[in-house]
């Protein structure tokens, strides 16, 4: 039986674990698609360097465009990571008709209209179950088990690196810098962390959700993003008095047609199914107009996690092959991408502000909401022995992020108002 070759862009975390798959498992493998799979080359960028695997150097390559133009290469597995010179290498793979399988969130977020397009023209499969959730098969639930609904809102935890510090700096009051640093050694955040923890990478995820989900072409631009590297230990104290927990949270709702997509660390109930997901765990909560609410939980990044789903894919390369279906999936963005105005946005917030503490003070802040058309749901004023001034705690009812961004401004020319320390979204 002629095996499937497969060149393997990378052999860092991810490739280790695709290689340990596809060694360990190999016999159900090849029960699943008929033939056997062999790595023939792996492009690394250092060959002399120390692998925790033992694999035959012959087979180890600095250079792409080996792999790429071997004709004995039927796929290339991409899990070297970045951008530019990614692209232009999946592009060139394409054009000589190989399939291609990545865990690149980065590649697929910015350029995967074009790369996809491509790939329909060349017949080919590109496949990136890897790229959002690592482990949890969110992109083949969201192309084929949704295919007949409506969804209306896609809710996630996608990004493992910042689930991780938010819990730890949460459940053991751990300091943000340590909790990175471990995040970073277990292998969790990427090359450059500022991606995970200004929430770029979580961006890039709800833009391939978002555009899978709501079968619109959603850009990157397009995805209003805020990180966690502001969330305090105070806000988070907050947050658990008033019965909620800090979350990196990806929002993607669509309401008559208009969508919003945003990332930021958001205040959410702690009795709804997404409070309880701690860790380098991910979730991604969907709703759709005829199923109800749905959740898919798992592991979202780790070696072999990601692994597993990079050598799904090639399972579903390999079986579209043996049917002679490859490059033929249906168009996943057949609709106008309409976007939702700062008006069109609602939410409930969380409010921190220091105030001056002295008769009126309150009455001038519920005249500002009153006047923005936002109504408080919660007011609260801690005694704060130790510092002058008072901490006003508020939470609204829902308003829209336009008449929340009036309120900002009348208190930033409000003298009274010392500092907005934060805000927030709440959910749940
Ligand atoms: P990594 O540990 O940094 O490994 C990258 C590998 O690619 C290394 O083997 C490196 O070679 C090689 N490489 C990178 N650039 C190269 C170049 N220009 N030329 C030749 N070789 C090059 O990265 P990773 O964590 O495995 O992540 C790989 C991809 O999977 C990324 O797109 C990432 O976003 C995605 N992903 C990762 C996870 C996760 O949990 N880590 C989860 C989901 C998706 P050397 O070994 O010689 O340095
Ligand atoms: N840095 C990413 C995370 C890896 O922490 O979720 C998985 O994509």
């Amino acid at each position: 039986m002629k095996p499937v070759k497969v060149g393997l862009l990378g052999l860092g975390t991810v490739g280790t674990g695709v290689v340990r798959i596809i060694e360990g498992h190999h016999e159900d493998l090849q029960s699943q698609v008929g033939s056997p799979i062999s790595i023939h080359k792996i492009l690394v960028r250092d060959k002399s360097k120390g692998r925790s695997i033992a694999v035959d150097p012959a087979k180890l390559t600095d250079d792409p465009w080996e792999i790429v133009r071997d004709p004995e290469i039927d796929v290339l597995v991409e899990v070297m990571g970045g951008i530019s010179g990614t692209k232009e290498i999946i592009l060139e793979a394409l054009e000589r008709g190989k399939h291609i399988v990545t865990a690149n969130k980065d590649l697929m977020a910015l350029h995967g209209p074009e790369l996809l397009a491509k790939a329909h023209e060349k017949g080919c499969d590109i496949l990136y179950e890897a790229s959002v959730a690592g482990g949890i098969p969110i992109i083949r639930t969201l192309i084929e088990g949704f295919s007949s609904d409506r969804i209306t809102k896609i809710m996630g935890i996608v990004n493992g690196t910042t689930n991780y510090i938010l819990t730890k700096m949460s459940q053991e009051g751990a300091a943000y810098e340590d909790v990175l640093k471990e995040a970073q050694t277990l292998g969790y955040a990427e090359s450059d962390p500022t991606s995970d923890v200004e929430g770029l990478d979580a961006a890039r995820k709800m833009t391939i959700l978002a555009t899978i989900g709501f079968r619109a072409n959603i850009a990157l631009e397009d995805v209003d993003v805020k990180g966690i590297s502001a969330v305090s230990q105070q806000d988070i104290w907050y947050a658990k008095s008033l019965g909620y927990v800090v979350k990196l949270l990806g929002i993607a709702e669509r309401q008559d047609d208009y969508i919003s997509v945003s990332v930021q660390p958001t205040f959410v109930k702690q009795s709804h199914p997404i409070a309880a997901v701690n860790g380098v765990y991910n979730a991604v909560y969907v709703h759709g107009e005829a199923v109800g609410e749905t959740m898919f939980y798992g592991p979202g990044a780790g070696q072999m996690p990601t692994a597993i789903s990079v050598v799904a894919d090639l399972v579903a390369v390999i079986k579209n092959w043996k049917l002679g279906v490859n490059g033929r999936q249906a168009s996943i963005s057949y609709k106008e991408k309409k976007l939702k105005s700062d008006r069109q946005i609602a939410s409930k917030y969380f409010m921190l502000l220091h105030v001056e503490d002295r008769a009126g003070v309150l009455m001038q802040i519920a005249q500002v909401f009153s006047e923005c058309d936002v109504s408080i749901e919660s007011v609260m004023q801690p005694p704060t022995p130790n510092r002058k001034g008072a901490e006003l705690i508020i939470i609204t009812h829902e308003a829209s992020k336009e008449s929340m961004n009036h309120v900002l401004k009348a208190f930033g020319s409000l003298s009274t108002v010392q500092q907005i320390q934060s805000m927030y979204r709440v959910e749940g």
